[in-house]
């Protein structure tokens, strides 16, 4: 069982030699009697002639192939009939003779064509449960290649960097103060769990007290988060921290490796440095603290316009303390009712009340709220917005934050309708890299009346704000970074509090978490830091996102070779299920089901 050569070698200067091929059936077509078979792997296609009147009983033999049996062939490559020729194959001038024919396997027929376009058609979750076939579509093979060479890529690269990988513990313990954690019951301690590692922060921090000093790791991380696109409950993280660094050190540590990974993954050359946008002018300006800059259609703040307004709802929001924003969706005016309903639930279900808008049609304003505003609103209005015949303006009147996120969301709605009309035109191979910078530290849980860390407790203040721990932590930039590609947060990170005295305030006085609490789930991290612990930092990259984005598809689920659905179930395998009663005993578990 060898092969001579793989799927896609054999050319013109082969002509008359003697091969063997292994591999898949990927087509069969009968041209009056001879059988023509398109042999795939992991490489590429070779098309194999069995011809009755060269071989009858080998012919016969081939006449019980279906596609995606699995065989071995030997014969002689020979040319193909003038007219035959198919340029867009690196095989398509010969094909093989077929002399011999070995059926290590015949193949049921797949539920679902194997083609990129075909598979593309069926329902995801068919996909998945015939992962194995779905992986032998090309854009699928492609996609697994793109990701083992970004991870080698990054490899290299942090290798090149004196980074050194090292590995740490998937089993943890519970720290209740990031995302939702999946828990591991002990069977040794009764009653007591780990929890499965959300990221290997805390360890990456030990190893900076350890001395290692360039520490990297491509690691696992679990959460028990919501699931989307871009979201799985088990992905992967290019995990780093360093000692010795500052913010710009980590910036242009960080261009590197990405200019790296898109050069080797793609040829692409990218500018570096990256911008840099402070997280208030990114909510300002685009409502997210992950902005798509690929296109415009920016947020206008109109707070001012109204403070004074007769329309009494702008006027009692800012008398409130909120502000009024707008987006011009330059011409959008020609929305459906059921779009428009469409983006007004959207709003209402980040906590709008409405979303009023104004039309421009027929050198007319088409507006529910028009009819309360001034004629100096309306000139600024005009004015600030660059209201043109066609446009539609969309409002929000809230608070600040919420005011932000509406209508961020809009416009990124309103940019998917322009482009459905073919009014904008926004490529995914529009590198529009970011770095957003100085979040504040802290932010205010309202429901829980506390306040909680931003980006996590590990974060350091920036220097010149340190002061304002006590008096206003609200006012607190945190030295907090995230990177930014069209609209998604590649990674995030920080550099970290090295004191051990600065950590516990933040914990007991900032975060008020009782001093107890912090000593049973910090106590160690603490201790360790009154060792000798050197001032570091670091940031993690979600590798399945990057991934994602080189290979242009904006489910993560495309990128994992056996991802998790939006229920969180595996449905090739069939997980979760389940457990015997056996099982829940010796981990001193018992079950009490929902009602
Ligand atoms: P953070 O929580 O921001 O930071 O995570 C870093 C990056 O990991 C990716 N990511 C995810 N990818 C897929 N599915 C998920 N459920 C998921 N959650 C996060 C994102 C994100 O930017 N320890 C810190 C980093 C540090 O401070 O060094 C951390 O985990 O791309
Ligand atoms: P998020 O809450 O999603 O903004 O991300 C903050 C992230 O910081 C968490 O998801 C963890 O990755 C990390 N983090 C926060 N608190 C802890 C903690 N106590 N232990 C380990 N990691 C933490």
């Amino acid at each position: 069982m060898k092969s001579t050569h793989h799927c896609a070698q054999l050319t013109k200067s082969d002509l008359g030699s003697t091969v063997s091929l292994l591999g898949w059936v990927d087509s069969l077509r009968d041209h009056g009697g001879i059988l023509f078979v398109d042999l795939r792997d992991r490489k590429g296609i070779t098309q194999v002639k069995f011809d009755p009147h060269s071989n009858k009983e080998l012919a016969a033999q081939a006449a019980h192939l279906k596609p995606e049996s699995v065989i071995g062939v030997t014969g002689k490559i020979v040319p193909r009939p003038e007219g035959t020729i198919n340029a867009s194959l690196p095989t398509g001038e010969i094909e093989v003779d077929a002399t011999q024919l070995t059926i290590h396997n015949l193949s049921d027929t797949p539920p679902f064509p194997l083609d990129d376009a075909g598979g593309d058609k069926v329902n995801e979750d068919l996909r998945l449960t015939y992962r194995y076939l779905d992986l032998r579509r090309p854009k699928m093979r492609k996609n697994l290649q793109v990701r083992h060479k970004a991870a080698k890529s990054i490899r290299d690269y942090f290798d090149s960097q004196e980074f050194i990988e090292v590995e740490t513990p998937a089993l943890f313990k519970s720290t209740p103060e990031g995302a939702r954690e999946y828990l591991v019951p002990s069977r040794i301690h009764p009653g007591q769990f780990y929890a499965l590692s959300q990221s290997p922060q805390q360890f990456k921090q030990i190893l900076m007290v350890a001395g290692v000093e360039r520490y990297f790791q491509i690691a696992r991380c679990f959460r028990d988060e919501d699931l989307r696109a871009d979201r799985q409950m088990e992905f992967t993280q290019v995990d780093v921290e360093a000692s010795f660094i500052d913010r710009e050190g980590i910036y242009s540590l960080f261009e590197g490796m990405l200019k790296k990974l898109w050069k080797d993954v793609l040829g692409t050359d990218l500018p570096t440095p990256f911008p840099r946008m402070a997280f208030v002018d990114a909510m300002n300006r685009f409502g997210v603290d992950k902005p798509d800059v690929r296109f415009g259609l920016e947020l206008v703040d109109l707070t001012e316009t109204f403070r004074t307004s007769s329309f009494k709802v702008f006027q009692a929001t800012v008398a409130g303390g909120g502000v009024i924003k707008a987006i011009n969706a330059k011409g959008l005016a020609d929305l459906t009712q059921g779009e428009l309903k469409n983006l007004e639930d959207i709003a209402k279900s980040l906590g709008a009340k409405g979303l009023a808008f104004i039309k421009v049609e027929g050198g007319e304003w088409k507006s529910p709220i028009v009819k309360f505003f001034s004629e100096s609103e309306k000139a600024a209005l005009t004015q600030q917005l660059g209201m043109a015949e066609g446009d539609i303006v969309f409002f929000a009147a809230a608070p600040w934050e919420k005011a932000c996120a509406i209508l961020g969301r809009i416009r990124l709605e309103a940019a998917a309708l322009l482009q459905k009309r073919g009014k904008m035109t926004i490529r995914h191979d529009d590198w529009k890299f970011l770095w957003v910078v100085d979040f504040p530290l802290m932010s205010h849980d309202e429901a829980e009346n506390r306040y909680v860390a931003t980006h996590h407790p590990f974060t350091a203040p920036v220097p010149e704000d340190a002061a304002l721990l006590d008096s206003d932590p609200k006012k607190v930039r945190g030295q907090h970074y995230d990177v930014v590609l069209n609209g998604m947060e590649l990674g995030g990170g920080s550099i970290r509090i090295h004191q051990p005295a600065l950590q516990k305030k933040v914990f007991e006085d900032v975060l008020k978490i009782p001093a107890d609490v912090v000593e049973s789930r910090f106590g160690y991290m603490l201790k360790a830091f009154t060792y000798g612990a050197p001032p570091h930092g670091g940031i993690a990259f979600g590798l399945d996102r990057m991934v994602a984005l080189l290979c242009g598809t904006t489910s993560i689920r495309d990128v994992i070779a056996f991802p998790k659905t939006q229920k969180g179930q595996d449905l090739m395998a069939q997980s979760p299920t389940p457990v015997t009663e056996r099982q829940l005993k010796d981990l001193h578990i018992q079950t009490v089901m929902p009602e």
